[in-house]
């Protein structure tokens, strides 16, 4: 008996701490502080000419409203994303892991100023990470 009730107290904690916590897509601050951390760590990287190229004649107004859906769609937002895949996306662009690596420095900066935990920040480069042999040309 005294079993079950502890069993059931760690279960209501638990179940309480998960929705304390909601999904990463609400951490990051659901959908103003995704747009503001995805339109900062792209105007990073599109402002930089060590990295650029790729951005030039790009529309970066939609390009951030895109990464932003796509982003919601990753982290539990409910999004649905509506562009193609990323291997199709960055096709011929040419992109270097050097670009890359960039790419997820900015964003890294980005979710620290915007007081994103070490956690949530793992989260969310690991959901990115992989995609980098679709992204990056060899
Ligand atoms: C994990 C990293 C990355 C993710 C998740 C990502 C995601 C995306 C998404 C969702 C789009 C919009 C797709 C659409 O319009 O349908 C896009 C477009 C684009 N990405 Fe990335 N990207 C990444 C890395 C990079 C890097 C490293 C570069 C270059 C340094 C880059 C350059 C571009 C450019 C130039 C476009 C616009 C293409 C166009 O409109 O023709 N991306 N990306």
């Amino acid at each position: 008996m005294r079993n079950i009730a502890i069993g059931l107290l760690g279960l209501a904690l638990a179940t309480g701490a998960a929705r304390a916590e909601g999904t990463l897509y609400e951490r990051l601050g659901g959908e103003a502080g995704v747009a503001q951390i995805t339109s900062e760590y792209i105007d990073a990287v599109a402002n930089d000419p060590a990295v650029n190229q790729s951005f030039e004649k790009v529309n970066l107004k939609r390009l951030k409203k895109m990464l932003a859906e796509f982003t919601c769609s990753l982290t539990g937002g409910g999004c649905v994303y509506s562009g193609d895949d990323m291997k199709i996306v960055h096709k011929n662009l040419k992109i270097t892991e050097r670009e890359f690596n960039a790419l997820v420095e900015a964003l890294r900066v980005s979710l620290d100023r915007h007081g994103v935990s070490q956690r949530d920040k793992n989260a969310l480069l690991a959901i990115f990470a992989p995609m980098q042999r679709d992204i990056v040309e060899k």
